[in-house]
């Protein structure tokens, strides 16, 4: 292939923003004039990954990597310059002469790529087979039948390995594939004589596609036959482990869902590729699975990399359940994800969801019916009691209450508390401060593992008050919005009137607590002076908060736009809970089907979200 000259990459250079080409990989935030979000090149909670949209350069602070937008995609894409080059010519609609892209390059030998191109071939064989002969008929109809049209069987790339132990074996033959790679495909066995079999046979073959889009893998769904009734045959078959596939790293259907997964920050869990393709055919577009298996820090790391939100939708029977409530545990555990669950009536997986009540209802409750962890927990544990016994209805009120020390929403929170009362008639003041003991225990249980890692640096003077070491998770939007406009309090207390006029409140109730001494001591002592406000303090919980935002790092002094900007924040996050909590309401409402109220309620959350979007600032 030609040299592309310098000329032609200037031009497609600069006629592409980088930030258009990295936000496509990278879910990516406004900061000042970059952007800023979660390193692709390595694992981090925290982002020090940096887009200059003015220099059309990106940087890692942690990594230390990067460079150009073409630099970008060959980093993260392992492909060539020209190939990054006709990538960005592709996106930007930018004709590219044929001569200029890269036909075979010298990567080409290596062991990747002529594994992958077995695998690509084996698709289309298996591919064509299904869709255009005999043998692959009865398989075909199969899939007609449970809903899956031509379109979306060639979107996925289905396809029907036949019941023969030669038949990719030969085919490869014809085609002069080097049979030294058949062994590391993983789409052979090796017979003791040293000849090799297929091992997919007799099944409905899933092509398993790497971020790119490249078949690196299969799963095979046995497909029985009164010839073949297979009762032996596992109901899946995957490739082993090879050099392209590793179980921990895939996530089924991520390349295709990737541009939605970012575009909504919300990424869709489901157990099997059936579900995620009749999803898929109902517009949920963002949908993923693991390979079978529970997910893996890896999988939950991508997933991390562009949402905000992960909503599980598992299958509606017993075991769907019990993988919904350990796949919560787990994710909260490794990510800072919020988690939403979509719940499947009749013990229904999303597949057999859709066969039975079509493609816009499942949208629909994939959209609108989802509920909290706290709510799907509320039904969960409700089925571990005895509720007609009164002993079990103390200890599931107490469950509950453990479950709500992890609620972040004080409307959420005395949402529930009030259903919890109501229901089981206790008094709500009792449980509140029953909820506020298990807060405080679950502080002390959270803080004892941190100190592990406190290797003290220096050692503290000592007058400085007794802190617990400062946790450094990444914060979120509404909780940086709170740090940042206390900080200017401490140091402007003269904002102080303006909050008041605004009628400030803060999102949690730690900063809404700081607010309040603030005033307190504000009032009481005339002036504002940090070191003795922490001296004020009792609660180490506070003291620690209050030294994380004295020590922020701000410009100088506010301005009048920070604020507004700050207090707008506020509004945003407070509007989303507000719609979360109505979204809850809605959906119990349509439970105990009483449609007046679910309608009623359905045009607020119009409205709220109308709100919301005219709050938008980011
Ligand atoms: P259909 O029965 O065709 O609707 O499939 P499904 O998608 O509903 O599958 P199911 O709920 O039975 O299983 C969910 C996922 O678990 C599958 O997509 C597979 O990844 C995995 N799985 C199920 N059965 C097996 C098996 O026998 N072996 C392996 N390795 N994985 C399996
Ligand atoms: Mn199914």
């Amino acid at each position: 292939m030609a040299r592309i000259p310098d000329a032609v990459i200037d031009e497609i250079r600069e006629k592409v923003n980088i930030v258009d080409i990295v936000g496509q990989y990278v879910q990516l935030k406004k900061a000042g004039k970059n952007y800023s979000g979660l390193c692709p090149f390595h694992n981090e909670k925290t982002p020090s990954f940096s887009v200059a949209e003015d220099k059309q350069f990106y940087h890692c602070f942690g990594c230390g990597r990067g460079g150009n937008v073409f630099s970008f995609l060959q980093e993260i894409d392992g492909i060539s310059f020209p190939e990054a080059v006709a990538k960005v010519a592709d996106f930007e609609q930018i004709p590219l002469a044929a001569e200029y892209r890269e036909v075979s390059g010298p990567a080409e030998n290596s062991e990747t790529r002529q594994l992958i191109a077995l695998h690509e071939k084996a698709q289309e064989l298996y591919h064509h087979m299904l869709m255009n002969t005999a043998i692959g008929e009865a398989a075909l109809a199969y899939l007609h039948e449970r809903g899956l049209d031509d379109e979306t069987i060639a979107e996925f790339g289905i396809g029907f390995a036949p019941n023969q132990r030669q038949f990719l074996e030969q085919v490869f033959q014809n085609e002069g594939f080097d049979s030294e790679l058949y062994e590391a495909s993983g789409l052979f066995l090796k017979r003791d004589d040293g000849s090799f079999a297929d091992r997919f046979y007799q099944r409905i073959m899933f092509p398993i596609r790497d971020p790119q889009g490249k078949t690196i893998a299969f799963s095979g769904r046995f497909f029985k036959t009164e010839a073949f009734p297979g009762e032996d045959q596992p109901k899946y078959l995957n490739s082993p482990e090879t050099l392209l596939f590793n179980k921990r790293m895939v996530l089924f259907n991520f390349d295709k869902a990737r541009g939605t997964i970012r575009k909504e920050s919300t990424v869709f869990l489901f157990e099997g590729f059936m579900d995620v393709i009749a999803a898929w055919r109902a517009g949920v577009k963002n949908g993923i699975a693991s390979m079978g298996t529970s997910l893996t820090q890896q999988q939950v790391n991508a997933m991390e990399r562009l949402a905000t939100t992960v909503v599980i939708c598992y299958d509606g029977d017993n075991a769907g359940i019990e993988a919904t409530q350990r796949g919560i545990a787990l994710l909260k555990e490794n990510s800072r994800l919020k988690i939403d669950i979509a719940r499947l009536p009749e013990g229904l997986d999303p597949d057999e969801y859709v066969q039975k009540y079509g493609g816009e209802a499942f949208a629909q409750l994939a959209e609108h019916g989802r509920e909290t962890v706290f709510s799907f927990q509320l039904d969960y544990y409700r089925s571990k009691f005895n509720l007609a016994n009164e002993n079990d209805q103390l200890l599931y009120v107490e469950t509950m209450l453990k479950e709500l020390t992890q609620v972040d929403s004080l409307i959420q929170q005395d949402h529930y508390l009030t259903q919890l009362a109501t229901e089981f008639h206790l008094q709500r003041e009792t449980l509140q401060q029953q909820l506020a003991t298990l807060k405080q225990q679950a502080r002390h249980l959270q803080k004892t593992p941190d100190r592990a890692y406190e290797v003290p640096y220096e050692a503290p003077p000592e007058h400085a008050p007794k802190v617990a070491p400062i946790t450094t998770r990444p914060l979120t939007q509404g909780e940086k919005a709170e740090q940042q406009l206390l900080y200017r309090l401490f140091n402007e207390p003269r904002l102080l009137y303006q909050l008041e006029q605004a009628q400030v409140h803060f999102l949690h109730e730690d900063y809404e607590e700081i607010y309040r001494l603030f005033k307190e001591y504000y009032e009481q002592k005339g002036e504002f002076e940090v070191a003795g406000f922490v001296d004020y303090l009792d609660n180490p919980e506070i003291q620690n908060k209050v030294i994380t935002i004295v020590t922020l790092n701000l410009p100088q002094e506010s301005t009048e736009k920070e604020i507004q900007v700050l207090l707008r924040v506020f509004e945003k996050t407070r509007l989303a809970d507000k719609i979360n909590e109505k979204v809850i309401l809605q959906q119990e409402a349509g439970r105990i089907k009483n449609t007046q109220l679910e309608l009623e309620l359905a045009i607020e959350i119009i409205n709220l979200r109308k709100q919301l979007k005219q709050t938008d600032i980011f």
